[in-house]
């Protein structure tokens, strides 16, 4: 059975926390590391924080549409995802991060489609989007921890 509109505002909010987690943390990351190694992971963080901005900001409009509100500071939670590596030239830590930031971002968006199947299919259609995105980030991650394995 679909879930109802409150359900998904719900689930929306939860992306939306995550979002802005994930921003904050690859936004620390892309300025943190050290190193020559670590450059290219560095540029790829920093593309990343605006790509997920707009995704932060596509799952505010929905919700909003959905008769909810958007969270501020106080009631966005935080915290769930790993922290960036104490070690300044721990591209592999950073780089494990990420790819597990994906994962759940992946996760969530997977229920939300699950969720609104048979129903709303405009969040539906938005968050097979937004899967696509995170889908991608973590193909290019994982082929990131690959060559950095190998090293
Ligand atoms: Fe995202
Ligand atoms: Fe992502």
């Amino acid at each position: 059975m679909a879930a109802t509109r409150e359900e998904v505002v719900q689930l929306l909010t939860e992306s939306y926390s995550m979002e802005l987690e994930t921003i904050m943390n690859y936004l620390a990351n892309s300025i943190n590391l050290d190193g020559v190694r670590a450059e290219e992971i560095k540029k790829s963080l920093a593309a990343d924080v605006t790509e997920e901005l707009l995704h932060a900001q596509q799952l505010g409009q929905r919700i909003k549409q959905l008769g909810g509100r958007v969270p501020g500071s106080m009631n966005v939670k935080l915290g769930g995802q790993r922290q960036p590596p104490a070690e300044s030239t721990d591209v592999t830590g950073v780089i494990e991060a990420v790819i597990e930031a994906e994962q759940g971002a992946i996760a969530q968006y997977r229920k939300i489609i699950r969720a609104t199947e048979g129903d709303d299919y405009v969040t539906q259609d938005l968050c097979v989007r937004l899967l696509a995105d995170e889908e991608e980030h973590l193909v290019l991650f994982q082929g990131y921890l690959k060559e950095y394995r190998q090293k």
